[in-house]
């Protein structure tokens, strides 16, 4: 039962029960349409109070009916709400910690609601790229006013029910419950004040206007458009209140409804809801159960107190969790400890945190130039110098200190997580915990598992991300693991685009005009082309048939390593992010082509987006193939969190998905004919030949 009924005395109490957030799934509904019906039927009731067990008075619609019919499935939402607002008793929703979307349109069916301080209220659904389905864009404006309904429509952002209830002449709330703790009682209590008052007032039947009319709408609507760029939801939200001020309630519920099912079927929509799963999704390991005994971590030390070292300690800082960092010369700490201060002084200065909470942090964080002071420590996280020799010795001094149980991470980016884990006599505790830079700041966690870490390792390190906060997806060992093994392959075509006749500039804005957040030349210049550079000379001898523009090496030559030498792909003013283009470097790239014997031709974004896009798609094949990914989901996280791939699009698989694998294949075949590309790179992976032969998808 996800719905409880019970009676006391004269008034009957309906309770959503359906953990953790009472989604309001079929069942749910059911159990509130049953419960209207006893309470109707018995004549001792004579008012009615909803509300929800647990942590929430409801979380809205239940995630786990997405995309199928039993969201639809009678009762449904509407005819739920049309109960309540039409009962002949009065109905008091006793609102506490979380009503949303669809949690929210329900209470506003209710004749009265009374909330607890504190609560959560929202109708988030324009962040799936839809709006509020069951009236809420029409109620909220009744009871709120206009604007402030609209502003939390189109943000979709949560706001305290405190906050609310100070809005000058609101009717959300009838009456703000004194706690939580209290809130049943004082909810009885005010059903039975109202239980005889008739008429019984409803939402749909306030006025619902706006002084300014139609020219606020169109002034709303713009400024939607304008921030909500490749999304459409935002601007239809307004024109779903926009009819609220218009007609009759019900021409109001039509027009919100229609928009609702054209928004459903949008890619965007689809993209996010897909997104939303998967990340949800991505904290499942198929082996690894979700009550698996997990290691207590209550504290970290981190090796190496550089670019990477730094922004990790900030994550747990943040988490509170103590770390303390530890280097070979007091000078590296010092520097390390001076711009993680940096980085939070900018963050108070900015009042985007209190200096109280900067103290409290920077007093969680010691440091130390002695292996012996790590013994009690719970986890360590290792990101000094990328070379196996440095590791090797790092993790043979870890072995000998840190106590037994205690779980050894490595931020390596490159290097193979099972050779650093032999040179432990504990494999078993051995794990790559993959951040990206800057890492206090971007949300992807590549979890690298080794042949030998434990489960517990991987259920303890994946609950670890959530606390400090990162969207953690699991890889196992291969180079590059699952992030940077496509990107290789990205960035390699970029390479064979310039030899036949692009500019950097050119690729950059087929990309970034694509949705990418930054064209693969510009993150060249943020990353480091050096990095890139030492990789290919590293693999020159591992991977000898593996074929390359020879431009990035040329660019490196002249010491252009981006951003940080102020001159790269383009070159860059101290200070500014800003790419300007370089002349010499397009002379450098046309100068390349002529002593390869290269006619330059015009290539369409078409093809640049294909080319770089389907690049990732094929490689993400092979990946999933070699088991490196557990599912094409996990794939769309790392690229939307970790690489500045358009939300919009839903992930590299999404996207192939939504194109059709049919024609994926078939764009690639024609890549191979490409004299200048890698004709064997664009034989289309096993999986892929496979799905698409048989009219299927990667998600
Ligand atoms: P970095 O050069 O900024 O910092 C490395 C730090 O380690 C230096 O402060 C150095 O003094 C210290 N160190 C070197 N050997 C040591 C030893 N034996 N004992 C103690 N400390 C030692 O390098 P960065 O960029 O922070 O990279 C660190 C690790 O993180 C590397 O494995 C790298 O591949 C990985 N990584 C780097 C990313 C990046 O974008 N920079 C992204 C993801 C991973």
């Amino acid at each position: 039962m996800t719905a409880h009924y019970k009676v006391h005395g004269d008034v009957a109490v309906i309770t959503l029960d359906n953990p953790p957030v009472n989604g309001l799934g079929l069942a749910t509904r059911q159990g509130i349409a049953d419960g209207m019906a006893m309470a109707t039927a018995d004549a001792a009731v004579k008012a009615i109070v909803i509300t929800g067990a647990g942590k929430a008075f409801s979380g809205g619609a239940d995630i786990k009916e997405f995309g199928s019919s039993k969201a639809m499935q009678e009762p449904n939402l509407n005819s739920v709400i049309g109960v309540l607002e039409n009962s002949t008793k009065p109905v008091v929703g006793a609102i506490h910690t979380v009503a949303m979307g669809g949690g929210l349109e329900l209470a506003l069916g209710c004749h009265y609601r009374i909330v607890a301080p504190g609560s959560s209220i929202a109708l988030p659904e324009v962040k799936l790229g839809l709006l509020p389905g069951a009236g809420g864009t029409q109620r909220l404006p009744r009871v709120l006013g206009v604007e402030p309904a609209l502003n939390m429509i189109v943000s979709g952002e949560a706001i305290k029910s405190d906050m609310l209830a100070m809005l000058p002449g609101q009717k959300l709330f009838d009456k703000m419950a004194v706690s939580v703790e209290s809130l049943a009682e004082e909810a009885l209590a005010f059903a039975r004040s109202v239980a005889d008052a008739r008429p019984l007032p409803r939402v749909r039947d306030l006025p619902c206007k706006h002084p300014q009319g139609d020219a606020y709408f169109q002034f709303a609507r713009n400024m939607a458009k304008g921030m909500a760029k490749n999304f459409p939801a935002p601007a239809k939200c307004v024109d779903a209140v926009q009819a609220a001020t218009k007609g009759k309630f019900e021409a109001g519920m039509a027009v919100e409804r229609e928009i609702f099912i054209n928004l459903m079927w949008t890619a965007e929509s689809k993209s996010l809801r897909h997104l939303f799963l998967a990340e949800r999704a991505a904290s499942k390991i198929p082996d690894v159960p979700a009550d698996t005994a997990q290691r207590a971590i209550n504290s970290v030390a981190i090796i190496g107190a550089g670019t990477m070292g730094g922004g990790i300690a900030m994550n747990f800082l943040n988490a509170g969790v103590p770390v303390k960092m530890l280097e070979m010369k007091q000078e590296a700490l010092d520097r390390g400890v001076a711009t993680i201060r940096k980085n939070y002084e900018a963050q108070v200065k900015k009042g985007k945190l209190k200096q109280d909470k900067y103290e409290q942090r920077m007093a969680l964080l010691s440091t130390t130039l002695s292996y012996d002071d790590l013994t009690g420590t719970d986890m360590v996280i290792e990101a000094v110098f990328e070379e196996i020799g440095v590791k090797e010795a790092v993790f043979k001094e870890l072995d000998r200190v840190m106590k037994p149980g205690a779980i050894l991470a490595s931020n390596t980016s490159t290097l193979d997580v099972n050779k650093i884990a032999s040179f432990t006599k504990r494999p078993e505790d051995v794990v790559g915990l993959h951040f990206f830079s800057p890492a206090n700041v971007m949300k992807l966690l590549e979890v690298v598992r080794g042949e030998k870490t434990a489960k517990d390792v991987m259920a303890t390190v994946m609950s670890v991300a959530k606390k400090i906060k990162k969207t953690a997806v699991v890889s196992g060992v291969c180079d590059g693991f699952i992030g940077n093994r496509m990107i290789e392959q990205y960035g390699r075509q970029g390479g064979f685009l310039l030899d036949e006749g692009c500019t950097p500039e050119q690729v950059d804005k087929a990309m970034e005009k694509f949705g990418m957040a930054m064209g693969p030349f510009r993150m060249g210049d943020l990353a480091g082309n050096d990095i890139g550079w030492a990789i290919r000379k590293r693999r020159a001898t591992e991977r000898a048939e593996m074929k390359y523009s020879k431009t990035a090496d040329l660019l490196c030559e002249k010491g252009r390593f981006g951003q940080k030498t102020g001159a790269g792909w383009y070159d860059y003013v101290a200070g500014k992010r800003d790419a300007i283009p370089n002349a010499e470097v397009v002379q450098m790239i046309e100068d390349y082509r002529k002593a390869q014997g290269i006619t330059p031709r015009k290539i369409s974004d078409e093809e640049i987006v294909q080319r770089l896009v389907f690049a990732l798609v094929n490689e993400a094949a092979r990946i999933l193939e070699d088991g490196i990914a557990n599912k094409a989901s996990d794939i769309d996280i790392v690229y939307i969190f970790g690489y500045g791939f358009p939300a919009h699009r839903g992930g590299p698989m999404n996207y192939a998905d939504e194109l059709g694998l049919f024609n994926v294949v078939q764009a690639m075949n024609r890549f191979a004919q490409n004299p200048l590309d890698d004709a064997k790179f664009w034989q289309p992976a096993p999986l892929l030949a496979k799905l698409a032969a048989e009219g299927k998808t990667f998600n």
